[in-house]
């Protein structure tokens, strides 16, 4: 029946559920999400200040989680267990996340303890420490928990690698290689020192001396959205646009990273704008909402995507209003809709590598 609504009812069930419902319900909003959905939220940020979010309105009964299956997992595990979570579309999911399944991970993993055995350095260091992005199921934070690991977001994996390496002589970085080869890079670390591992081939299609010499071992995954531009659009902004700021996101291949001004997370590249100053123009590498919305908010500034064909991220998207209107409904019936519920045991060790996170310096 929401289908067929017409937007207007949508948008005034979704406003009278949100009266209705007063301090019992938080919205949060990811930037990618669409204009229609960001107006509704109580709070908008990148997936580091969502996660924080989340436990920064313990008052609230009710969570909806205006984002990605692994944001709402994450808010699930970090909120009190009295506290529910969201997600009103189950079927946006990030397709990076599904990129690394927690048995590959555990296979990957067995291959590295043979090739390096699972002892300790006579520093005390562990052989490799698990690193995975936020953007990942919340098994696989909890097998970093597990095994010494920690998780990152794209606005503190230099930090999180840094703790890294205090603990271990090498990182496994999973699943996103663009995010893990930028930031290691940024580091001082060598490419050459980066080997890719493929799940689907043996040693991750390495040889042995390949891993004994890694310092990051990086995962096969990548970002569909982030992975199209390039650097033949900075080389296009640069031209139109002389003296114009060009800032991608770290999900972007090394090339156009390398290629742009500054790289940095979704609030990164939001503060930067709002920064900015009348005249300004900037060139943004990443999703298409986020960049729309930015120059509608600052008209007197150009602000542009470096890719002309829209990109949005697909799954994001699906957090369409008729879904959020239902989900609101239904709480204010009493009923609850598409609940992301993690189940105990993998909460517990999920926590552990995210606390980390949250306690690693910022
Ligand atoms: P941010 O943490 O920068 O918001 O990134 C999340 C994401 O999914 C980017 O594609
Ligand atoms: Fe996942 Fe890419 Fe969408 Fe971010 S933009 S949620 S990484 S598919």
């Amino acid at each position: 029946a929401y289908q067929r609504m017409d937007e207007s009812e949508l948008h005034e069930r979704i406003r009278n559920a949100k009266k209705a419902l007063g301090d019992k319900l938080v919205i949060l909003g990811h930037f990618y999400q669409r204009d229609e959905v960001v107006q509704y939220a109580d709070f908008v940020g990148d997936s580091f200040q969502l996660a924080n979010a989340a436990l920064t309105k313990p008052d609230a009964e009710t969570i909806v989680f205006c984002g990605v299956h692994f944001m709402a997992e994450t808010a699930d595990i970090l909120a009190r267990p009295e506290q529910r979570v969201i997600l009103p579309n189950l079927a946006a999911g990030c397709s990076m996340a599904d990129m690394a399944d927690e048995d590959s991970v555990e296979a990957a993993w067995e291959d590295l303890m043979e090739v390096y055995g699972d002892e300790p350095a006579a520093d005390g260091r562990q052989a490799v420490i698990p690193v995975t992005y936020m953007n990942s199921s919340a098994a696989l934070k909890a097998f970093c928990g597990k095994h010494g690991g920690i998780v990152c977001t794209s606005s503190n994996a230099s930090t999180v690698l840094e703790w890294a390496f205090e603990r271990g002589q090498r990182v496994l970085f999973f699943p996103d290689q663009h995010l893990g080869r930028n930031t290691a890079k940024a580091m001082g670390i060598s490419t050459d020192d980066m080997p890719m591992w493929n799940p689907r081939k043996p040693l991750g299609g390495n040889t042995e001396d390949d891993l004994l010499s890694a310092k990051v071992i990086l995962w096969h995954g990548f970002c569909s959205v982030h992975k199209r531009f390039t650097v033949d659009q900075v080389a296009q902004a640069r031209a139109d646009y002389p003296g114009v700021r060009v800032i991608v996101h770290p999900e972007c291949p090394m090339p156009v990273v390398d290629a742009a001004d500054e790289a940095g997370s979704t609030d990164y590249i939001r503060k930067a704008i709002d920064g900015g100053k009348a005249g300004d123009v900037f060139a943004i590498g990443t999703e298409i909402n986020m960049v729309n919305r930015l120059q509608a908010e600052h008209p007197e500034m150009t602000i542009f995507c470096l890719d002309p064909v829209i990109c949005p991220c697909s799954t994001m998207y699906r957090i369409h209003p008729g879904y959020l209107a239902w989900t609101l409904d239904g709480l204010v019936e009493g009923e609850v809709r598409n609940e992301i519920v993690v189940a105990d045991d993998v909460a517990t060790h999920a926590k552990v590598a995210l606390e980390r996170m949250l306690a690693a310096k910022p």
